[in-house]
Order: structure tokens, then C-alpha cells, then sequence
């Protein structure tokens, strides 16, 4: 039987098809961009097509599945737009699933992560749910163009600290319990990296890397807003639940550090300052 990796060619998922195939398992990497998979995976990996907004995709890429990685795509801002694809996974008989969510969720009814959960539980499918913190590729990638041409990190978190994780490890984590359902049926695990920096912290570490002076810019949500909307031109929706994070992050609820990584996987998550030596590219 195979397993199903949504969101394959995201931040997690290629590193999750990356991982399950090190474990010898038959991985279908799903997305609504073959071209991307292709270009990402090669002849290497099964691809299909699954767009959860378009039911006619789900019976082929469901097709001799029993384990599937579901994400939610950031745009997707409603858990119910998820919901007819967890029905159709039910319908399939999938024997386990391993759902990444968010650090906290548990507490937490707003982000759309919480509703999704209840729901993959209420109508019955074995779950693993994956809880990360703050991914190091939100620095490596959305980020990064601030610091790599005005050599400064434009993020509205106040003083506040984060226990970033790199989403190879949750990757890792994901996998992990993929590979070995049974012993992991009905859980859910915090993943968080060893460290919790704040972004002074962070602008050091990518001082000493790069070896050119980047500093913290600090700007409050509403500079941060205008500058994301106007001058970068995002997404406004997108933009606006970064504002959300980035407050709930001021109120410290980012900063917790779990072991669970070392738990599931015996290793210990990558540290800041080694991420950024392994993308330095994205940062210089
Ligand atoms: N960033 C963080 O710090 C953080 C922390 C905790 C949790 N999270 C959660 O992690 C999730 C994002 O994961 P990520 O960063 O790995 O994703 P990502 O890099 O933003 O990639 C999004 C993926 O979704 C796929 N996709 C887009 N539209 C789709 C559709 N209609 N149907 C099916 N697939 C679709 C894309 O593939 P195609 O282009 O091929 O469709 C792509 O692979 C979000 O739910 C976010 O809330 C993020």
C-alpha cells in the first residue's frame, strides 16, 4: 500500500516524501502543479494530482492509499474547506493519518488547525497529529528579502521568542510515525526546536553566518502591515494572518520548547545557526 503526501512540493511535505522514501515506503506525492512535483522529484516519485477544492481529483490520488500526510494549504482559510477530502479519505477506508497542525492548537479554537483536527478524530480515522512551532523557513523564505537586500529583519514580534523548528525535523517527526502507525495511533506531539530566540537573537546568528552586519527593524503591525501590502504586494488575507501570529507570538505563545522531537525521532532538532549555514544562500 502507498502513502499519500499532500502539500508535496510545501516547506514539510517535499521533505516528508523525502524521508518516507529513505524508510523504504511507496510515497505518492500529491499538489495541484505536476510541473512543480516534476521538477522537484524527478522519476523518482509517484505524482498526482489533488486539488482539495475540486472533488473529481480525490478518487485517483486516494487510489491504494492507507497513510496520508495532510496539510492545509496556507490560502485555505476555512477548516470546512478541508472537510469533503476528510470524508473522502473515511470513504477510502485510510487506516492513518498524520495532520500538521500548530503548536498550542489544543488551547486555541481560532486558527482553522483546531476544527480540523476535531474533525479528522470525530469521524473516526486513526490520526497522529504533528503540533510545530514557528518554522526557520518563514526566516529562510518570506523573510529573507529584507534581509538579504536591506540587511535587516522586518517582523513585527516585538521583543517576544520563538522556538523555531526546521521543517526538515518536523518532516522527520512525521514520517516517523507514518512508518510505524500502530504505536502512535490517536496521539499528538508538540515539535519545537531546542532554543527559544528572540529576533535581537536571531539577527546575531545571521551576523555571524553571513558575516554582514544584520540588525532587528522591530516595526510595529501596522508599518509591518503597510509595507507587506504595499511594497511587496501579498496577498491581503495572508498578510492579515500573519499579523494575527506575529500578536499572539507578543504574547509569549510561541516560546515553549517540547521534546517531543527527540522523543519520537532519538535526535536532536537542527539549531538556528546551523539552518542558516545549510541556507546561507537564501540570507547573502
Ligand atoms: N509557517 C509556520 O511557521 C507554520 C507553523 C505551524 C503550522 N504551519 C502550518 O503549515 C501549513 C503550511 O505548510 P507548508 O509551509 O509546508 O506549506 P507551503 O510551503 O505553503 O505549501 C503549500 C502546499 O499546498 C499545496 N496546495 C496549494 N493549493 C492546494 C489545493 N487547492 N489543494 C491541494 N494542495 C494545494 C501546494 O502545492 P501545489 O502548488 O502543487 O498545489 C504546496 O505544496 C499551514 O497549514 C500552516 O498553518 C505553519
Amino acid at each position: 500500500m502507498k502513502v499519500l503526501v499532500t502539500g508535496a512540493s510545501g516547506n514539510v511535505g517535499k521533505y516528508v516524501v523525502r524521508e518516507l522514501l529513505q524508510m523504504g515506503e511507496h510515497v505518492v506525492a500529491a499538489g495541484t502543479n505536476i510541473e512543480k512535483l516534476n521538477l522537484l522529484f524527478g522519476g523518482d516519485v509517484e505524482k498526482v494530482i489533488l486539488d482539495f477544492q475540486d472533488l473529481k481529483t480525490y478518487q485517483q490520488a486516494l487510489h491504494d492509499v492507507d497513510r496520508l500526510f495532510l496539510m492545509r494549504p496556507p490560502h485555505l482559510g476555512k477548516a470546512d474547506d478541508l472537510f469533503p477530502f476528510i470524508d473522502a479519505m473515511k470513504q477510502h477506508d485510510i487506516q492513518f493519518v498524520s495532520f500538521l497542525s500548530l503548536m498550542g492548537i489544543e488551547r486555541n479554537t481560532i486558527p482553522p488547525h483546531h476544527k480540523i483536527e476535531k474533525y479528522i478524530e470525530s469521524v473516526g480515522i486513526p490520526y497522529g497529529h504533528i503540533r510545530p512551532g514557528f518554522f526557520m523557513q518563514n526566516i529562510s523564505g518570506i523573510h529573507a528579502a529584507e534581509i538579504k537586500e536591506k540587511k535587516q529583519i522586518f517582523i513585527p514580534a516585538g521583543k517576544s521568542k520563538t522556538s523555531f523548528i526546521d521543517a526538515e525535523d518536523i518532516a522527520l517527526s512525521v514520517a516517523t510515525i507514518l512508518h510505524d502507525p500502530g504505536k502512535y495511533e490517536n496521539t499528538a506531539h508538540t515539535i519545537t526546536g531546542s532554543e527559544s530566540l528572540d529576533y535581537y537573537q536571531i539577527a546575531d546568528i545571521l551576523t555571524k553566518v553571513t558575516g554582514s552586519k544584520i540588525t532587528y527593524a522591530k516595526p510595529g503591525f501596522l508599518r509591518y502591515r503597510n509595507y507587506y501590502l504595499k511594497k511587496r504586494r501579498l496577498n491581503k488575507s495572508y498578510v492579515n494572518v500573519t499579523v494575527a501570529l506575529y500578536f499572539m507570538t507578543r504574547l509569549c505563545t510561541a516560546k515553549h520548547i517540547t521534546t517531543d522531537f527527540t522523543k519520537l525521532t532519538g535526535k536532536q532538532p537542527c539549531t538556528f545557526e546551523d539552518f542558516s549555514r545549510k541556507h546561507i544562500k537564501c540570507f547573502k
